[in-house]
């Protein structure tokens, strides 16, 4: 990346990313005269109102179309930072520096920039892409074994929709294969950013996934993406199973993954319910049927299938 070529740098983080390896990523990539914005960080800040306080920086200090912004950060950092260097003078250049293994292997690549507003997740956003996204491995040594999970969590969803040997994956060697990650994220954006068609099968292990998460923050419940996208595809592959003859032999498969990376969600009858309604919301949901990806075999997956609400139960446990 050549940083040179910018009159303006801005660094966008929270901060506890700030506390950690500001100064560092500063002395590493030898920037100069760099201008901070350090946020709180979480999801809660996903808000119009950070957005602002990011471009009242970049206004006060008359950024234009040779700044730069650098999105330091985890998934929220590069969603926001994205979305408001997007809609800077109807863009200025941005680019992301993962520093979650989630991050590195989903949100840093995919081009989708937003906030949340009005209570709904990601309802306002631009798909743009970063002039460039930053993949040092450094970063991700103050990771705790959770966060590296939930970026495991993503990994083997590709171990099931593209390359079956992302199902190796586990938290000794996973830095082995984010590059592989990231490839194939790539390549299926590439091929469809917007979303119509094929990059849908990115949402394996999402319907009931997004569900869980967002039940488990309404419950103040501490979840994370990853733990909840294994989950969502443990019931994916069951349904996959009945309705589109997936061998029990995959689902095997991904529940040795599944085990021996240490997910292990329990779902009560209550906590079920509120998944179900939260489903119900979905705004990819047809005819009163929920949408979901299934898999019709390994590295097979299928888009756009409707599924009744009232058939979807049984598979979640
Ligand atoms: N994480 C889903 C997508 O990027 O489309």
């Amino acid at each position: 990346m050549k940083f040179s070529r910018y009159d303006k740098i801005f660094i966008l983080c929270d901060k506890k990313v700030a506390a950690l390896w500001l100064p560092e990523f500063v002395r590493y990539y030898g920037l100069k005269k760099t201008i901070d914005i350090v946020i709180k960080g979480g999801e809660e800040c996903k808000t119009l109102r950070t957005v602002e306080k990011i471009w009242r920086t970049l206004v006060k200090h008359e950024a234009d179309s040779n700044s730069l912004l650098i999105n330091f950060g985890g998934g929220v950092i590069c969603d926001i930072g994205g979305f408001a260097a997007s809609c800077y003078q109807r863009g200025i250049d941005f680019i992301n520096v993962p520093t979650t293994l989630l991050a590195m292997v989903d949100a840093a690549v995919g081009g989708k920039n937003g906030i949340n507003f009005k209570g709904i997740k990601n309802k306002i956003g631009v798909v743009n892409f970063p002039k460039e996204v930053i993949v040092n491995k450094l970063w991700l040594s103050t990771l705790d074994e959770r966060n590296i999970r939930s970026g495991i969590g993503e990994m083997l969803k590709y171990g099931l929709i593209a390359d079956k040997n992302m199902l190796n994956v586990n938290a000794d060697n996973y830095s082995d294969y984010i590059e592989k990650a990231i490839s194939i994220k790539k390549k299926i954006v590439s091929r469809d950013a917007k979303d119509h068609r094929i990059r849908k099968i990115l949402n394996f292990g999402h319907t009931v996934g997004h569900a869980l998460e967002a039940v488990r923050i309404e419950e103040g419940v501490e979840t994370t993406h990853g733990e909840c996208v294994a989950f969502g595809m443990l019931c994916a592959l069951r349904i996959s199973h009945d309705i589109l003859g997936l061998s029990e032999e995959v689902i095997k498969k991904y529940e040795k993954a599944y085990k021996s990376n240490g997910f292990s969600e329990h779902v009560d009858n209550d906590e079920i319910a509120k998944i179900i309604g939260k489903i119900h919301q979905d705004k990819k949901n047809k005819n009163g049927r929920a949408m979901f990806v299934l898999l019709g075999d390994i590295e097979k997956p299928i888009f756009d299938l409707h599924i009744p609400f009232s058939d979807i139960e049984r598979y979640i446990y």
